[in-house]
């Protein structure tokens, strides 16, 4: 595929659907949705409004890296604190659908306010084609496929605009490389939507979040050099004894995920080093101490998926 010509067109897609009007478009600092927001941003300049809506399941320092790679970039991003709303979505449930629905819900109700406010009529979105196919196909709702399962976007009182739903992963990176996004952003690890409450079995609370995100941000450096396609601590729902400072514990057991993958539809899982695996443990024991085991997952995409819900 000619990557300068997709973008052309898709500038041009966007000109002409938006027109006059506004739209809105919320960054995640993700690959998808920061290419989306260059593209958004040459289409139609100032029509567009970014928002990054703290969901309260962002990984460690993401709200304000994310917002000051645009800033490097001249692109206004608006923070939006959406954290309590989305606890209190997550309480009590711990089905794996109904927390995708319950983020997805919340994420809908938030922007769509945001829309309002702006009087905007349209919201430009990152979806990609592998969000798609595996939504319809029954394994997973990912948050941010709506019309094509049925789910009426204007419900929520905004047209869609998807200009990235024919690509998959590795052509996403290309054309957020073509964009001009710096290294950091078109070759950032997926994030998904939900963020770390699918990385949290069971209730998503404030607390167990906590736990995910530092054991997540131990294992990104410890792994980073190996450059997976994916890492990921995930908090189990279950727990197991151990012995801290001499006297039983029941404590957490947290599983570490690495995979390699180009379209994230098949992965491997990474040959990490029993070394390094060894120091991925012996920090997180140390520094989370509600942790008694720590796990590595040799599963591969078939028959697991990357993320855990
Ligand atoms: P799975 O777990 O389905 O993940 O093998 C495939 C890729 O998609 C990401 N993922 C999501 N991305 N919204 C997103 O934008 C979601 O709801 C979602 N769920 C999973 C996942 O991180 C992996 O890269």
């Amino acid at each position: 595929m000619d990557y300068q010509e997709f973008i052309e067109k898709k500038i041009k897609e966007i000109k002409d659907l938006v027109g006059s009007e506004k739209a809105i478009n919320a960054l995640s600092g993700g690959v998808d949705s920061s290419a989306v927001t260059v593209l958004g941003h040459r289409a139609i300049g100032d029509q567009l409004r970014t928002v990054f809506i703290d969901t309260g399941v962002m990984r460690e320092k993401e709200p304000d890296n994310v917002i000051n790679i645009f800033k490097g970039l001249g692109i206004k991003v608006e923070l939006i604190d959406a954290q309590d709303e989305f606890f209190k979505a997550f309480k009590g449930i711990e089905d794996p659908e109904e927390k995708r629905k319950a983020f997805r819900n919340t994420f809908y109700t938030v922007l769509g306010r945001a829309v309002k406010e702006s009087k905007a009529h349209y919201l430009l979105q990152g979806t990609i084609a592998a969000d798609i196919v595996e939504t319809k196909g029954g394994i997973k709702t990912q948050h941010n496929v709506l019309d094509q399962i049925g789910i009426d976007s204007q419900s929520y009182g905004f047209k869609v605009i998807e200009p990235l739903k024919e690509l998959y992963k590795d052509g996403v990176r290309e054309v957020a490389k073509k964009l001009g996004l710096p290294e950091e952003s078109y070759q950032r690890m997926p994030f998904p939507g939900p963020g770390l409450s699918c990385r949290v079995i069971g209730e998503v609370t404030r607390e167990r979040v906590e736990i995910v995100r530092k054991a997540g941000s131990i294992v990104e450096e410890e792994l980073k050099g190996l450059q997976p396609f994916l890492v990921a601590a995930i908090l189990l729902n279950d727990r197991a004894t151990g012995v801290i400072d001499g006297k039983r514990a029941f404590g957490d057991i947290i599983c570490v995920r690495s995979v390699e993958s180009k379209d994230a539809m098949t992965a491997e899982v990474t040959e990490v080093p029993w070394e390094t695996l060894r120091r991925i443990e012996k920090r997180i024991t140390s520094g989370l101490p509600s942790v008694t085991k720590v796990l590595y997952d040799l599963s591969p995409k078939p028959p697991s998926t990357i993320e855990y819900i």
